[in-house]
């Protein structure tokens, strides 16, 4: 396997994360560069594989597992899908990228973790706030010192719902808004913090917009408590109209910050008659909109990717782990039970559903 030069990178998956994360790799190409895309529909890697010059194409990401130069590979499937896949890339010896949530269940993130360990591949764990430019200065000046003990640390991320049918689906998907949108919110908290123990979670969560479609939550409200004393607030949603909503807002005795990852990165604008494209999820770019610019710069994903591939070659320490991905779990189990017990859920929690949104769903009503 080749061990110097750009890392070789395969994609699994050809929509919505996919073309993020083949355009993540190649605005920042010294590092990586995408060799192959997998996914099973015929003709929609090759469409993937046209947009962004990807010379090599497969329908089932097995044969592309066998490609001895890729040494990456990233997931950009269905979340029901991540273990299964991590253990078949870390078994042909390829570091692993996984999107979020890192798996469906407890059990999955330890078989994805002692598989990755076992054969000595990194599993880094897709969680782009940790590298999102306008809340790593927020990190930076927390780190300096800027606004004392922090008390409160707000994160919140609305749209008015996902693109495709399986995220609806919670056989498919696990949970709701707050497994989607909260474990970003969850995962930033905690990383911001510099990782201290969660001691308690309660959660509000509910299906307010969106029944006919799906049995899971379309609107949650969580919050944490840490070890060192601070409060996480995660805010989610899938009833928000108007696009995509991301924002952060920290709270300490000596001073306090605003984040809004689009405003400030868009331009008010009012058109009578609309024009390409706005910002992620916008309905119309008619009337008022906030088109953003550089959206995925904004976002953090090239310099994740990037980061992930010096990771590769031994030129970074991995920021953003399987072990995050997994503490992300533990909490979404205890938030989820919260939501259906109505009561604030002490950490440890010893999970009693399988997956994190069955834990409100089977005491709902009782
Ligand atoms: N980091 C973020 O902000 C962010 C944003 C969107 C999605 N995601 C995550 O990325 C993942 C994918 O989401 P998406 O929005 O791209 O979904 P999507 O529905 O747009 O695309 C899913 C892709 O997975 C492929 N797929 C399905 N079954 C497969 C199989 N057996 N083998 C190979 N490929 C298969 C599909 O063909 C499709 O190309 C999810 O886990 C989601 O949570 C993360």
């Amino acid at each position: 396997m080749n061990k110097s030069g750009k890392v070789k990178v395969g994609i699994i998956g050809s929509q919505f994360e996919a073309d993020i994360h083949a355009q993540g790799f190649q605005l920042m190409p010294e590092e990586a560069e995408v060799v192959a895309v997998a996914s099973p529909t015929p003709g929609n890697a090759e469409k993937l594989a046209r947009k962004h010059g990807i010379p090599r194409v497969f329908t089932d990401y097995r044969e592309m597992l066998k490609e001895p130069d890729i040494e990456m590979v990233t997931i950009t499937a269905p979340n029901y899908l991540h273990c299964e896949m991590t253990v078949d890339i870390a078994n042909a010896g390829k570091h692993v990228v996984c999107e979020k949530p890192l798996c469906m269940t407890l059990a999955e993130a330890d078989e994805m973790i002692d598989t990755c360990k076992r054969k000595g591949v990194l599993l880094a764990y897709a969680e782009e706030l940790f590298f999102t430019p306008k809340y790593v200065k927020a990190k930076e000046m927390a780190d300096q010192g800027a606004f004392g003990k922090i008390y409160l640390i707000k994160q919140s991320e609305k749209h008015f719902g996902p693109h495709s049918a399986w995220f609806w689906d919670m056989e498919k998907a696990g949970g709701g808004t707050l497994m989607d949108l909260g474990c970003h919110g969850i995962a930033f908290c905690y990383w911001f913090l510099g990782r201290p123990r969660v001691t308690s979670v309660y959660a509000q969560v509910g299906t307010y917009v969106h029944a006919e479609k799906t049995r899971g939550d379309d609107d949650a409200i969580c919050i944490l408590e840490f070890e060192n004393g601070s409060v996480a607030l995660v805010e989610d949603s899938w009833g928000r109209r108007g696009g995509m909503a991301d924002r952060t807002e920290v709270y300490g005795e000596g001073g306090v910050t605003y984040a809004d990852l689009h405003m400030g990165n868009a331009l008010p604008t009012y058109s009578e008659y609309g024009f390409g494209y706005a910002v992620e999820k916008a309905p119309s770019t008619t009337g008022w909109s906030y088109p953003v610019f550089e959206e995925h710069w904004n976002y953090g994903i090239p310099q994740e990717m990037r980061h992930f591939a010096r990771c590769v070659r031994g030129k970074e320490k991995l920021e953003a782990t399987g072990e995050d991905g997994r503490v992300v779990m533990e909490v979404l189990y205890a938030a989820y039970a919260s939501a259906g017990m109505g009561q604030k859920v002490k950490m440890p929690y010893q999970p009693q559903a399988k997956k994190p949104v069955e834990e409100w769903l089977n005491r709902r009503g009782k």
